[in-house]
């Protein structure tokens, strides 16, 4: 066993990366002796509100280096992010690229660590939604088909692993690093005051995110949406932190205006990770097209419904407060009176306890003595 510690090259590339990378970096820092880190950001996310402000809440350290990619279509971002990891880990040769989730830096510095010769680990391995038109499927896919380390949050995941051919001893239950960082800021996001400046009262409001290419670039999804929110919006107010792809949805939709315009859906800049979180923890009800949002609400109890005809997390309608409702305004409208009137029973997974990324470390640091 080699005594020199082990070098782990983190990426991160998009928003729903940096509260999973957060924990992670940590347990590894508190072993300086086992693990030496470099956190690579690609810069597929850019904005302040869609990154630094992770960074600073988080208290993620500064990334060693950032690769300033930026937005395109998938090849363009995925070659530029390949073009531009590719002389960064040559120069490095870390002992391990660990990669979490599935946006286009997963898959894109996945495959450049691999054909370096360098192992990847892959955090929130085995999620599948089994729909190939969403991106990320593809990314997820493709990345655990690479990867020497499977960490999984759920136990459909190994199942999924296993049918794909995956050998069982790659693959680690470790419980979700997502959840480690809600807990670990939960306490603090009560302080924020979020609600009081946005001068809403608890349990009285929705909060609202859409993001999704099938629901936002795609007209009559997206009106038939608005019709199903506007009619939940009689009974609380839609608070809507808008993701940039969704802007020019909004800009013309007459429907989304007039609901904004007279106080029903209340239009926000993206929210940092604290103010979000508190705005979640006293929702009313959530309703989402994300993945991560689904698992959040499952951990707080709060009703989530989930605006899209699959999920990757089945977990969340197994024992969380997550139901499924996709993109039918009557079917929308059904699901939220069910909720409002009879709001499901939360229900924590197990091992989404706060020590996931603990878990991470260690199989890590066993990983290194193998390897070393
Ligand atoms: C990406 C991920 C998605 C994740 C989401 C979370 C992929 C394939 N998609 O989607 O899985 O759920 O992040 O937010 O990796 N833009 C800005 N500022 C930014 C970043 C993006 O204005 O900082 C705009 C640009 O117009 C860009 C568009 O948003 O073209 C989409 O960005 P992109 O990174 O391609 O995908 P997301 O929709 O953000």
């Amino acid at each position: 066993m080699s005594s020199r510690p082990f070098h782990i090259l983190s990426v991160v590339g998009a928003r729903p990366n940096f509260m999973k990378v957060a924990p992670i970096q940590a347990a590894l820092a508190s072993l300086p002796s086992r693990f030496r880190t470099t956190l690579v950001h690609t810069g597929q996310h850019y904005d302040p509100a869609m990154s630094r402000v992770f960074f600073d809440e988080l208290a993620i350290p500064r990334p060693d280096i950032d690769l300033n990619v930026g937005s395109g279509s998938h090849a363009q971002q995925t070659a530029a992010i390949m073009s531009a990891f590719e002389p960064v880990v040559a120069g490095a040769r870390p002992d391990l690229v660990l990669v979490v989730g599935d946006v286009n830096s997963t898959l894109a510095c996945s495959l450049v660590a691999v054909k370096l010769g360098i192992p990847v680990a892959h955090v929130e391995a085995g999620l599948r939604s089994f729909d190939d038109t969403m991106p990320e499927e593809i990314n997820r896919r493709l990345t655990d088909q690479i990867s020497a380390l499977l960490f999984t949050t759920e136990p459909a995941a190994e199942h999924n692993l296993l049918r794909e051919g995956l050998a069982a001893d790659r693959i680690h239950f470790v419980g979700n690093v997502m959840i480690d960082t809600l807990l670990h800021h939960r306490e603090r996001a009560r302080s924020t005051g979020a609600l009081e400046r946005l001068g809403l009262a608890p349990d009285a409001y929705g909060l609202l995110t859409l993001h999704r290419p099938s629901n936002v670039d795609d007209e009559a999804v997206f009106d038939g949406l608005v019709r199903g929110l506007a009619e939940i919006a009689r009974d609380v107010p839609l608070v809507f932190p808008v993701h940039p792809r969704t802007r020019p949805a909004l800009d013309r939709s007459p429907a989304a205006r007039a609901l904004a315009d007279n106080g029903r859906l209340i239009l926000l800049d993206p929210l940092g990770y604290l103010d979000f979180l508190a705005l979640m923890e006293r929702a009313r009800v959530v309703l989402t097209d994300s993945g991560g949002i689904q698992e959040e609400t499952t951990v707080l109890g709060v009703p989530c419904l989930t605006l899209r005809e699959n999920t990757e997390r089945p977990i969340t309608l197994e024992l969380g407060t997550n139901t499924l409702v996709g993109t039918d305004p009557h079917r929308l409208v059904t699901a939220w009176r069910r909720v409002r009137d009879d709001p499901p029973a939360p229900n924590v997974p197990p091992l989404w306890d706060g020590r996931a990324a603990e878990r991470v470390a260690a199989v890590l640091d066993a990983y290194s003595g193998g390897a070393g």
